[in-house]
């Protein structure tokens, strides 16, 4: 790739990242809030990073685009890419963060903690036996660098954790890895599924009806994408019983409006899309790396996005 010389970070975080970024490479970095990104620092960027186009965001001579977070679908759903512009994303502690949000609710609904606190209200001593993770059957939609972080917390404590992916490849941390065409054989005996998809043309959508009815009263995460679940078909399986709890970090708007049934839904818990922050040090770390991957011209940079998979 020619010369990266000028750098826009742009978005949220864009100050900190900018200014951690100043001491440590030689580059004209350009650090803006979206609203002050015009046509004219656009032109005359050579990369882009931040965690999503700004609204009048073009290639013009963008050659590198980086993206700030995990999930590049704000880059890529319904957009255009220009042929030869490279897409990398921040690869961190992600996987770490969001095993511990997960392992947060499953312990929280294992060790019974809403049927304690109740009790506790009404001076009620009764004995609940928690249940430990060992004895959990766990699918994990997504066997990237996340799904099978979460899988390898969870193999910790010796849940079988079945991995489902387009391909269907044996992934590490996993019992077993199986293909998405073959996930119904094994939905009736899990206990919590764990979506960690990213939003692409072939997720959209593909949690719906088609998995929820094999479920027995499993509990259901989503730290994937909001879209990549059918709401309605959570509803209902919330109704019929093939989910017992849902937990929600992501949605297809956010914040969540304020009319969304979802929000009063007291099966469901909501989080404002806080399962795996993107942290500053990190981030800047991730992206130094990017960079001199780039600029010694490795060709096979472990966050380069496939822009053909949209992952
Ligand atoms: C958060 O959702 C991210 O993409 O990092």
């Amino acid at each position: 790739m020619s010369d990266i010389n000028k750098i826009l970070i742009t978005g949220r975080l864009y100050r900190e990242i900018g200014e951690a970024l100043e001491s440590k490479i030689s580059k004209e970095i350009l650090c803006l809030p979206e609203d002050k990104v015009t046509e004219k620092e656009l032109r005359c960027a050579d990369a882009y990073v931040a965690f999503k186009p700004t609204d009048n965001f073009a290639f013009y001579n963008i050659k590198w685009v980086h993206a700030l977070g995990a999930g590049v679908d704000g880059f890529l759903f319904g957009r255009q890419w220009k042929k030869d512009v490279l897409l990398t994303r921040t690869i961190c502690s992600f996987g770490k963060k969001i095993s511990e949000y997960c392992l947060s609710y499953i312990l929280s609904d294992l060790q019974h903690h809403r049927e304690f606190k109740k009790n506790q209200q009404e001076k009620l001593w009764k004995q609940l036996t928690p249940a430990s993770i060992g004895s959990q059957t766990i699918l994990i939609l997504g066997t990237g660098v996340i799904g099978s972080e979460v899988a390898k917390s969870l193999s910790y404590f010796g849940a079988e954790v079945i991995g489902v992916s387009l391909s269907g490849k044996t992934v590490n941390y996993f019992n077993r890895t199986i293909k998405f065409s073959d996930v119904q054989e094994y939905l009736s005996r899990v206990d919590w599924l764990i979506n960690t998809l990213p939003l692409t043309e072939s997720t959209q959508g593909i949690i719906d009806d088609n998995i929820f009815k094999y479920l027995n009263s499993a509990g259901f995460i989503n730290v994937g994408r909001g879209s990549t679940l059918n709401e309605k078909a959570l509803l209902k399986a919330l109704v019929n019983n093939n989910i017992k709890i849902a937990i929600l970090d992501v949605f297809p708007a956010e914040p969540l409006p304020l009319e969304s049934e979802l929000w009063s839904n007291s099966n469901i818990i909501i989080t404002p899309h806080i399962s795996a922050i993107t942290d500053v040090d990190e981030a800047v770390e991730c992206f130094l790396n990017t960079l001199t991957g780039i600029e010694s011209g490795e060709t096979n940079l472990k966050n380069k996005v496939s822009i053909k998979k949209g992952y």
